[in-house]
């Protein structure tokens, strides 16, 4: 697939008889195979699997899940319960089911005319954040992504990688730092196949190599995603990110995030109300089809954790860059139109 056709879903067809695909991220790099869904139950399964993942591409899929529950004859409200459940801390997927149920409309054509505008919202935003972000990219610099917050994740060219890529794209001689993102590994399966597409020279790290290569002076920059940002900017973000952002902060490297309006919760005043989701310890004891721990042994395995907000240099939306990162400045992005 070429880079500029990477993307993760998309619905073909009409209202009445066309489905939605998902490009099965569970199997990338090795295959590139696309699941085809027509009911919401499916759609639910394929967030929880993480066939598809990453906040913005879950909204969306979401989206087309209500489009496939009304032709099954589930009315929007329900297939909201039951797609709301399925990840709990990507607040773009809260967003764009109450978007869908308010249009109200008991008509598939209707519907998928709004989650369509919801996916071409999503490319356009994204185009907007690149170009904001690729702004503090200068030629020369090493940049350390965690997780995959790429085409992969959005409708469009990405978050934190869309900015890395309109960087490379505006012909800054850039390097990249793939945190390879245990335990589901989306940086090495997802990031790094991205970039190797996009013809971004990229270097594959253990996440616990990211201090190290910072202290060497090989990192000037970090830029990541968001799951959901609380109204004073602490943001959720793959596990790990924490550690990135701390890691940053001691050795003076800016640690910035790339995330859509749709990834701001207003509702909670902190990081602390933000839900982590916790998920199967088998992501963690196992490698491959075999054990990597002994049975006994307990887990504890969150999907994201939380970095307050004075460790963030700066936001970069679709709205503009929010700097600094704090509740007076996100009320201002709240306010100012899209
Ligand atoms: O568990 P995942 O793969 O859905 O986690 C994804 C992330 O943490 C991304 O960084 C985030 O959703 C932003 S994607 C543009």
């Amino acid at each position: 697939m070429p880079a500029h056709e990477i993307r993760p879903l998309e619905w073909r067809g009409d209202a009445r008889t066309g489905a939605l695909y998902l490009l099965d991220q569970r199997i990338l790099p090795g295959r590139e195979e696309w699941v085809c869904l027509r009911s919401v139950e499916e759609v639910a399964r394929a967030i929880s699997d993480m066939t598809v993942r990453g906040a913005p591409a879950i909204g969306l899929t979401a989206a087309y899940g209500v489009v496939l529950a009304v032709r099954g004859g589930v009315p929007a409200a329900e297939a909201r319960t039951i797609l709301a459940r399925t990840r709990p801390t990507a607040v773009n997927l809260i967003w764009a089911l109450d978007r869908m149920v308010a249009h109200g409309s008991p008509e598939p054509q209707g519907l998928l005319e709004l989650a369509r505008s919801l996916h071409e919202e999503d490319v356009a935003g994204n185009r907007r954040m690149a170009e904001t972000g690729a702004r503090r990219i200068g030629s020369g610099m090493g940049v350390l992504t965690h997780c995959n917050a790429g085409a992969l994740a959005t409708g469009g060219v990405g978050t934190a990688l869309g900015v890395i890529a309109a960087a490379h794209q505006q012909g800054k001689r850039i390097h990249v730092y793939v945190d390879e993102t245990r335990p589901r590994l989306q940086g090495a399966r997802l990031t790094a196949w991205e970039l190797a597409r996009l013809g971004v020279p990229h270097t594959l790290i253990c996440d616990g190599a990211a201090a190290s290569l910072m202290a060497r002076g090989k990192i000037q920059l970090c830029v990541t995603g968001a799951d959901r940002i609380a109204a004073n900017g602490d943001t959720a973000n793959k596990i790990g990110t924490y550690s990135v952002a701390v890691n940053a902060r001691h050795h003076g490297v800016a640690f910035h995030v790339a995330a859509p309006f749709s990834t701001f919760d207003l509702s909670i005043p902190d990081g602390s109300r933000i839900p982590i989701e916790e998920r199967d310890p088998s992501e963690v004891t196992a490698w491959g089809t075999g054990r990597t721990s002994p049975r006994e042994t307990t887990v504890f395995n969150p999907a994201f954790d939380v970095t307050p907000a004075p460790l963030i240099r700066s936001i970069f939306t679709e709205r503009g860059e929010v700097e600094p990162v704090d509740a007076a400045a996100i009320a201002r992005l709240a306010r100012s139109a899209s």
